[in-house]
């Protein structure tokens, strides 16, 4: 009887057991549903200035995002977010980009679209400027020391990747770091501050417009692995 009544309470447990596996897998799965779709309508909206395909758009002043590492992506947010980047008076790309950081309502969501750009396909936007690639070589050697000799990036020392980027943001970029108006607050963007003085190497716009041309002569550049393997490849389901 004693045995009787263990059998059929265990093979309750199991029932109970079993349910509970049941439903904890559907409140997950509808989870990460929701936040996949949540993910992907803020990534539209980050479409309508970096385009749809996160390809950038000279018009609106708006990088190529797509495939940049997801460290990154994150850093800037987080610093777009805090004033470490995109709050000087004369930062026309920062202060349209700054608002619009501080729209993710908190780590998660940066977390989040951080990925989910890192994710998309690279686009390599084609050359907008002149410049030598031959002439540029040789000031590219210094950027080549954290920026890596392909400027795929090196996440060690948060130097992110160049190659895969428009011409036309880097010289922004690099004319930025020098004047002052992007990497000059140690306090609020330390690692900004440590790429300024870098930039100061490149003595004219004719020296800055041959290192771009010679990061742009890579081409499109494989930065990192695409893809992070899913559950299902993971177990080897699928
Ligand atoms: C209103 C237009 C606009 C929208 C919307 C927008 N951005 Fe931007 N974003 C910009 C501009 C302009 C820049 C260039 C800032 C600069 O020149 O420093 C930028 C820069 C960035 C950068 C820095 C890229 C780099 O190489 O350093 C990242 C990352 C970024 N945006 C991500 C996003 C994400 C993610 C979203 C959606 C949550 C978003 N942006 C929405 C306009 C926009
Ligand atoms: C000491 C290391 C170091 C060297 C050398 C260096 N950089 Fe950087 N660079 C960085 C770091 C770190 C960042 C990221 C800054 C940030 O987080 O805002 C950066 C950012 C940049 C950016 C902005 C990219 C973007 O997507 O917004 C450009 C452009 C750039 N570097 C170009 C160069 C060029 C060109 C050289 C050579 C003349 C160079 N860098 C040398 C560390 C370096």
């Amino acid at each position: 009887m004693l045995r009787l009544l263990f059998i059929s309470k265990s093979g309750m447990w199991m029932h109970y057991l079993r349910l509970l596996t049941l439903v904890s897998v559907f409140f997950t799965s509808s989870i990460i549903l929701a936040s996949s779709t949540k993910v992907e309508s803020i990534f539209k909206f980050c479409g309508t200035c970096h385009g749809e395909n996160g390809e950038g758009k000279k018009s609106l002043a708006a990088p190529a995002i797509a495939g940049l590492p997801m460290w990154y992506v994150k850093a800037q947010l987080m610093k777009f977010r805090s004033g470490g980047r995109g709050l000087h008076a004369n930062d026309e790309g920062g202060l349209r980009m700054r608002p619009m950081a501080r729209t993710l309502q908190n780590d998660v969501d940066v977390d989040a679209i951080a990925k989910y750009v890192s994710e998309r396909e690279v686009v390599n936007p084609p050359r907008t400027l002149k410049g030598s690639p031959v002439a540029g070589e040789s000031s590219y050697m210094v950027c080549a020391a954290c920026h890596g000799a392909k400027a795929r990036g090196m996440q060690v020392l948060n130097a992110p990747p160049l190659a895969n980027q428009s011409d036309w943001y880097l010289l922004t970029q690099l004319k930025h770091f020098k004047s002052g108006i992007r990497g000059s607050n140690p306090q609020l963007d330390p690692i900004g501050a440590s790429m300024a003085p870098m930039a100061s190497t490149l003595v004219d716009e004719k020296a800055t417009l041959n290192v771009i041309a010679y990061i742009k002569a890579f081409g499109k550049v494989n930065v990192v692995a695409k893809r992070e393997p899913t559950w299902g490849q993971w177990l080897g389901l699928w």
